[in-house]
């Protein structure tokens, strides 16, 4: 249940996450009705700006990414809204600071009754170790029932690091108060996957090695790296993307089912999955990871720059804007079925999907020429955009001679359902209610890096001589196909 008095605390309230996402979200989270009427939302940040500036800004970001607009249809509903909002400006590393917040934070709050707080860290990975000692240190995080925060990824750069803040952090808080987030597993076509794999009999008998041939998982975006160079040249696809919303899919894809849909249970399953994945060696990484980066080309029509010619990037950048990665579940369910993960930006298309390859039927016992089209069975799960889910199958051409043709059965979110929350909604308000089963537990984390460490060691170490080593548009560096070559397979087209 969602407590009666809550008081949401957003560090980086200026900044481009809380713009795009999380004010947009609050938002529409009031406008369901999700919020209680006690609510506070207080944005802190080091830049310079007027309560009625910082209510500007969060109507901008309402009215242009929020599914209600405040500025026009809306106006009503948003000023009573708006009276909720504050700002506390300030810099976060200095303690001074959560003086004046915690002041604030009582004054704004309901009188009587002590509210739920969660503070939500948008910032920079550098900040967040401070942020955390200072509110405790402010004897913001006391209350272990009731005060949480949420962190951001990357969490750590790597496991070593990742154990290390979570030594910080948990020097400070209880591990109960800690929200990591993934905003993959707030999206309703990803925990959908768990449904649809435990809430249907017909797929989970045949959702393994003797039915299965492999699992491909892509994640493209066309857009580039935009004004995010800064962060982005020190993380790259591997760290930015596949540490975390592309492992979570395979863990949700691969999971044994869980005995309850408890936070622990769920969280317990997915870890299994991350500890049965084969270590990459050292030696084989050439053989089963493939790096790359977008010079200059075209997209839709239009010329877009490289990445080295992007703002606040090196001129030769070493950072990989593509990550394709082959592993292998080294368990009874997945023995011998390799698990294809690829991510990019300027791709061709944005489309984030799951395509589960079956083999070919045992015999064919169709007359020879019959089956020249045959293609085995395919399950693809469309996470974004068109979500929905598509079963690839043979069927009979019409006509006198036995034909197999495949044809696909379709089943189309916007077709069945209303418009679902952005991820970011779903999150927060799980955060508010103190439900982390969407949130990723420590060792979930760690186990996450394990993964790909590995890989980016070696990676460290040689860097690429021939980026950039895919055109801006294209589906990424002929180094991706050859990988899947090399084992008789090729990327399927996103559907
Ligand atoms: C973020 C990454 O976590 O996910 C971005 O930092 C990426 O680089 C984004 O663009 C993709 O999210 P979505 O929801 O648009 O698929």
């Amino acid at each position: 249940t969602v407590p009666s008095a809550v008081q949401l605390i957003l560090f980086g309230a200026a900044g481009d996450l809380a713009h795009r996402k999380l004010i947009p979200a609050l938002y529409d989270l009031h406008r369901e009705g999700h919020l209680p009427d006690e609510v506070d939302v207080v944005g802190v940040d080091l830049q310079e700006m007027d309560p009625a500036a910082f209510v500007e800004f969060s109507c901008d970001a309402a009215d242009s990414l929020g599914r209600f607009f405040p500025r026009d249809a809306d106006a009503d509903n948003w000023a009573a809204f708006s009276e909720r909002l504050s700002y506390v400006q300030g810099d976060a590393t200095e303690p001074e600071t959560y003086a004046r917040l915690g002041e604030h934070l009582e004054k704004v709050g309901p009188k009587g009754e002590r509210p739920h707080r969660v503070f939500y860290l948008s910032v920079a990975p550098f900040l967040v170790e401070s942020i955390v000692k200072n509110l405790a240190e402010a004897g913001l995080l006391d209350d272990v029932e009731r005060d949480r925060f949420v962190v951001e990824k990357p969490f750590g750069r790597d496991a070593e690091s990742a154990r290390q803040l979570d030594r910080v952090l948990l020097g400070t808080a209880d591990e109960g108060q800690v929200y990591r987030i993934d905003h993959y597993l707030g999206k309703e076509t990803v925990q959908n996957l768990l449904a649809f794999r435990f809430a249907n009999a017909l797929f989970e008998p045949v959702w393994d090695a003797r039915y299965v041939d492999h699992v491909q998982i892509t994640v493209s975006e066309t857009v580039g790296v935009e004004h995010r160079g800064g962060y982005y040249e020190g993380a790259g696809a591997m760290r930015d993307m596949v540490q975390n919303h592309l492992l979570q899919l395979l863990c949700l894809v691969a999971m044994e089912p869980p005995v309850a849909f408890k936070a622990d249970e769920v969280r317990n399953k997915k870890v299994d999955v991350l500890r049965a994945v084969r270590p990459v060696t050292r030696e084989r990484v050439h053989e089963v990871a493939v790096r790359g980066q977008y010079g200059e080309g075209f997209l839709r029509g239009e010329r877009v720059p490289g990445y080295r010619e992007e703002p606040k990037v090196a001129k030769r950048s070493a950072t990989e804007t593509y990550a394709a990665l082959k592993l292998e579940v080294d368990n009874w369910r997945w023995h011998g079925v390799p698990f294809y993960l690829r991510t990019g930006k300027r791709m061709p298309r944005r489309v984030s999907e799951i395509s589960v390859q079956f083999r070919p039927v045992p015999h064919r016992a169709f007359p020879s020429g019959a089956d020249e089209a045959f293609q085995p069975n395919r399950l693809v799960l469309r996470i974004q955009p068109d979500e929905g889910i598509v079963l690839r199958f043979q069927a009979k051409r019409p006509g006198p001679q036995m034909l197999l043709q495949p044809v696909a059965m379709r089943f189309d979110y916007d077709e069945a359902f209303d418009t679902p929350p952005d991820a970011y909604e779903t999150l927060l308000l799980d955060a508010i209610r103190g439900d982390a089963t969407l949130f990723m537990r420590a060792d979930q984390v760690e186990a996450a890096w394990q993964v790909v460490d590995p890989v980016l060691e070696a990676w460290a170490e040689s860097p690429p001589a021939e980026f950039p080593n895919y055109a801006a548009g294209t589906w990424g560096p002929a180094a991706a196909d050859r990988l899947l070559a090399r084992d008789g397979r090729s990327w399927s087209e996103p559907l």
